[in-house]
């Protein structure tokens, strides 16, 4: 099929008055920057980053008119590579996408092959969208928590900022993997929610927030999974076991971390960090086939619901007051 010369997209763009507007409309492909393969989009996701990227955090996004847009599933429309077909379906997250390069927020990208994923078999584009980077990155919060030997006999582990992106699919996967699974949450009306997920307890945003400023909790986490950063992720570091595991991935909160070195040389705990953005390709394939295969949640129920283009500026607003339950897809097949 001939290329369009247009296409639609969420075009974000700063005003004289520093303000940031969005608004969907059409682009000129000759817009896009050179790549090497030209993606036709079908489906992408919303992330925290994204809203980010939408209302002018220039610490994601440095200059505007952007398409924000950190996922994109699609088709290639064209590749100058012999390592990609035209046709080839394909998963791009990451690297700079929607951060400083049009993003999935538009029906077309063009990016460097070495950013894009073959989607693996056992997953569609859409359910490839259903996790996304929050998705991904809850994967590898799991993996890396595995591989310095975390087991499902160790006890229980938290899961903070439980009902968001990353976070459901925490709680999801590590239930899933038969881990005996705490879901913090500043939603508790959302009890049934993480329940169905696997989650067996449910506790307050608050119970998770300790203030009495003292550098050890009495010891409850085997591992921890943390979405959210700050005095969230300080309690839940006071509060593991001895040689007990937290991994950090994110700052919902805020990006502080306020915390003695106690529950380090008096316990053993190790702080992990994880990066979805830079993460090797080779890592990247591999935790992809996971979530396509052996760890494969169910993606049809309350954990994933859908929008168009045109209906994605009210959840832009609402991710970013914390207001989300579960993933996002965003359908731009139509
Ligand atoms: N390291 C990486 O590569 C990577 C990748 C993806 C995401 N992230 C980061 O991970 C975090 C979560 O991303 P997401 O896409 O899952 O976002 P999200 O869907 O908005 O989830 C964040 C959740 O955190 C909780 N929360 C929000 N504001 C809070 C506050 N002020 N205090 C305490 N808890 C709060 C809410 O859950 P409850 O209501 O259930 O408490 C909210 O649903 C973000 O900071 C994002 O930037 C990092």
């Amino acid at each position: 099929m001939p290329l369009p010369q247009n296409f639609k997209a969420m075009v974000v763009a700063e005003t004289a008055d520093k303000k940031f507007i969005r608004d969907v409309k059409q682009v000129s492909l000759s817009d896009l920057p050179a790549g090497e393969l030209l993606i036709e989009v079908k489906y992408s996701s919303l992330n925290y980053k994204d809203a980010l990227s939408a209302t002018g955090n220039k610490g994601v996004t440095r200059k505007y008119p952007h398409i924000p847009g950190i996922d994109a599933a699609g088709v290639i429309a064209s590749s100058s590579t012999s390592h990609f077909a035209t046709g080839e379906q394909v998963i791009v997250t990451g690297y700079d996408l929607g951060m400083n390069t049009s993003g999935g927020f538009g029906r077309y990208i063009s990016i460097p092959a070495g950013w894009a994923v073959k989607l693996p078999q056992g997953l569609t584009l859409r359910e490839s969208m259903a996790y996304g980077t929050a998705g991904f990155t809850a994967a590898l919060c799991v993996t890396r928590l595995a591989a310095y030997g975390l087991t499902k006999e160790q006890g229980e582990v938290l899961v903070t900022g439980a009902t968001g992106g990353v976070g459901s699919i925490a709680v999801g996967l590590l239930a899933k993997l038969g881990f005996n699974v705490v879901a913090a949450t500043g939603k508790t009306a959302e009890k049934n929610f993480l329940a169905a997920l696997g989650a067996k307890e449910v506790i307050s945003r608050e119970e998770a927030n300790d203030t009495s400023g003292r550098p050890l909790q009495k010891g409850r986490w085997a591992g921890v999974v943390d979405t959210v950063g700050g005095n969230i992720l300080a309690t839940a570091i006071k509060s593991t076991n001895y040689g007990g595991l937290v991994a950090a991935c994110g700052n919902a909160m805020s990006a502080d971390l306020a915390i003695s070195v106690y529950p380090f040389i008096l316990r053993g705990v190790s702080l992990l960090g994880v990066d979805s953005v830079e993460i090797p390709m080779s890592t990247r394939l591999r935790v992809w086939q996971k979530l396509a295969g052996e760890w494969k949640l169910d993606l049809s129920g309350d954990l994933v619901s859908e929008c168009s283009l045109e209906g994605l500026s009210p959840k832009i607003d609402q991710i970013l007051k914390g207001g989300i339950r579960g993933r996002i897809v965003v359908d731009l097949s139509q």
